[in-house]
């Protein structure tokens, strides 16, 4: 594992930008498995800018979304897949037809996640899998669980992440209560991963999942295990990390 602190968030943002840069310049055909949340919006304003400046063209990248919330069309304002339209796709020369975000809106569900699953398969391996971290350790929307599950599969979301997620939200408006999300073995198949952690309240969290024992209370802990894991943290989020 290799954890680097960065003194500012504009730093940090170039450092995991340069890193997905780096692997799609060396493998324009790459697979990079994209978050959404409030962490990697920085991220994506720096990619767009990257290839803006030429440095990098995403034409025939495939991408694939960790996760999406049940019930939201894709033109709704919450959806990730709105999100990385306004962050990302809309802004670069993506093939829209190779990006992939499951949908929150498919009749039926478990077919929906399998469907996902065998996308990614037939894709091959996620060469990148870019991570946030929720306040309970979540990744994707793997929530902390007695057992996680290994494939795309769909949560319920703790009253914790609706919560933290309701301020993206407009007032009145429901936070989902249920998400679709990849799951756990999935983005452990990933060639390399990149956790992204800023912020004073991720401190606590960070330092158990990175340094506390592997549980599936704490799904990020799993990340451990992984032998090509990067970790990018503002001094807030790594100020109890050593
Ligand atoms: C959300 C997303 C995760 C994200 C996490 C942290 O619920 N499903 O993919 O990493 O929670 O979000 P934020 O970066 O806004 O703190």
């Amino acid at each position: 594992m290799n954890i680097i602190k960065f003194d500012s968030e504009a730093k940090l943002n170039e450092a995991a930008a340069r890193i997905i840069t780096g692997i799609v310049q060396t493998n324009p055909s790459a697979v990079l498995g994209l978050a959404t949340g409030g962490t990697p919006v920085g991220i994506y304003k720096q990619l767009v800018h990257d290839y803006n400046e030429g440095l990098v063209s995403f034409k025939k990248v495939t991408t694939f979304n960790l996760d999406e919330y049940v019930g939201l069309a894709p033109d709704h304002h919450q959806s990730y897949s709105y999100y990385m339209r306004e962050n990302l796709f809309n802004h670069v020369d993506v093939d829209a037809s190779r990006t992939n975000i499951p949908s929150g809106l498919a009749s039926d569900l478990g077919e929906e996640c399998s469907r996902y699953d065998q996308l990614i398969q037939a894709a091959g391996r996620i060469d990148i899998q870019l991570l946030g971290l929720g306040h309970n350790g979540h990744i994707g929307f793997n929530e902390p669980e007695e057992e996680l599950s290994s494939g795309t599969h769909v949560v319920d979301l703790a009253e914790e992440t609706k919560q933290a997620n309701a301020r993206f939200f407009s007032e009145g408006e429901q936070v989902p209560s249920q998400a679709i999300t990849m799951g756990v073995g999935t983005i452990l198949k990933a060639k390399t991963l990149l956790l992204v952690v800023k912020g004073k309240d991720k401190a606590e969290i960070v330092k158990r999942a990175l340094t506390g024992p592997i549980t599936t209370d704490v799904p990020a802990s799993l990340l451990q295990t992984h032998p090509q894991l990067t970790v990018l943290v503002d001094q807030a989020a790594g100020s109890l990390l050593p």
